[in-house]
């Protein structure tokens, strides 16, 4: 092989590459609805979601994944968000569907956000937790990150684990492993339940209400219709069996602790004759 051959092989692999991470958003996502409400910045890099008066918008995964791990970084709405939802979320189809919910609830300004967590198995939600975060979610981008596997699946934020639901291989105790999920992201109008439980409104005024997404991230399995299988490309696939050590309980123990406003297995209006759902008793899953 001459120099030459070699030097453009090189330079042909190296430009691929760059385009292969410089359009990460373009690659991997569609604008679900909202039109030019969705727009995609900076080559790519950075992907914008509004919502005014007429409608919200909302962007989704152009594959499904039958387990993953994935990160977005958020900057959400700043200055008075009261009424609005912005949403980060991993969900199938049809009516038994199964879906890990990152939620933030706005407020008005100065006011904390809530983010507002879920997980349905089989078209059953009500598995809900809700968390203050310690720091300002609108001044800066943070990490938000859902890993799903078969053991386990964590929420992040900022790399520290703020809630878990392990896969006790219990009877009676769901947990999502069948069906293949799409990640979604939107931002919607909620003002009749989500700032302080729908007290305050959205005001139209200060519309359009703009979150930023960038960072995007994804190790998975790629599920593939045709042949009914899940593969994944990624070389690492330490997320596959990624279960809590020690450390990170501490630390999500701490975020429990100082953090967390609402924990659906302690509110006694999900008990069934006087018992909580099954997967809470369990140490570490509540
Ligand atoms: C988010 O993750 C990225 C990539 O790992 C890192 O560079 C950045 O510092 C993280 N941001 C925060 C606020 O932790
Ligand atoms: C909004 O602020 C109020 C007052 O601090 C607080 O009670 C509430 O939890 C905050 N968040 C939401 C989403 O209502
Ligand atoms: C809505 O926002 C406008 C513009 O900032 C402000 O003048 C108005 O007082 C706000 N309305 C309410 C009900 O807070
Ligand atoms: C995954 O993909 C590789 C390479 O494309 C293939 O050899 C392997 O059989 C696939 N595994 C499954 C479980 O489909």
């Amino acid at each position: 092989m001459t120099a030459a051959v070699s030097l453009l092989i090189t330079l042909f692999g190296s430009l691929l590459l760059v385009a292969a991470s410089a359009y990460p958003f373009y690659q991997n996502f569609y604008v679900g609805w909202g039109g030019d409400r969705a727009q995609f910045l900076d080559n790519g890099e950075l992907l914008t979601l509004s919502l005014d008066k007429d409608s919200g918008s909302g962007f989704q995964s152009k594959h499904k994944y039958l387990f993953a791990k994935i990160d977005m970084q958020i900057k959400l709405v700043p200055g008075n968000s009261a009424g609005i939802v912005t949403a980060f979320y991993l969900a199938s189809h049809g009516r038994h569907h199964d879906e890990i919910d990152f939620e933030f609830l706005g407020n008005l300004s100065g006011d904390p956000y809530i983010l507002h967590t879920n997980i349905f198995c089989r078209g059953k939600g009500k598995r809900e937790q809700q968390f203050y975060l310690w720091f300002d979610p609108t001044a800066d981008f943070h990490n938000y990150t859902i890993l799903w596997n078969s053991h386990l699946i964590l929420f992040l934020v900022d790399g520290i684990p703020i809630r878990a639901h392990k896969n006790l291989k219990r009877k009676g105790i769901p947990f999502p492993k069948h069906q293949p999920m799409s990640v979604y992201s939107s931002i919607w109008n909620a003002d009749d339940w989500a700032t302080m439980g729908g007290l305050v409104k959205t005001n139209w005024s200060e519309a359009p209400f703009i979150a930023s997404y960038k960072g995007f991230g994804v190790k998975g399995c790629v599920w593939r219709e045709v042949s009914s299988n899940c593969n994944t490309s990624s070389s690492n696939k330490r997320w596959l069996s990624h279960q809590l050590d020690y450390a990170s309980e501490g630390q999500m123990k701490w975020v429990q602790n100082n953090f967390m406003i609402y924990n659906y297995c302690l509110d006694a209006k999900n008990f069934v004759l006087g018992f909580p759902p099954p997967e809470c008793n369990v140490r570490s899953n509540n």
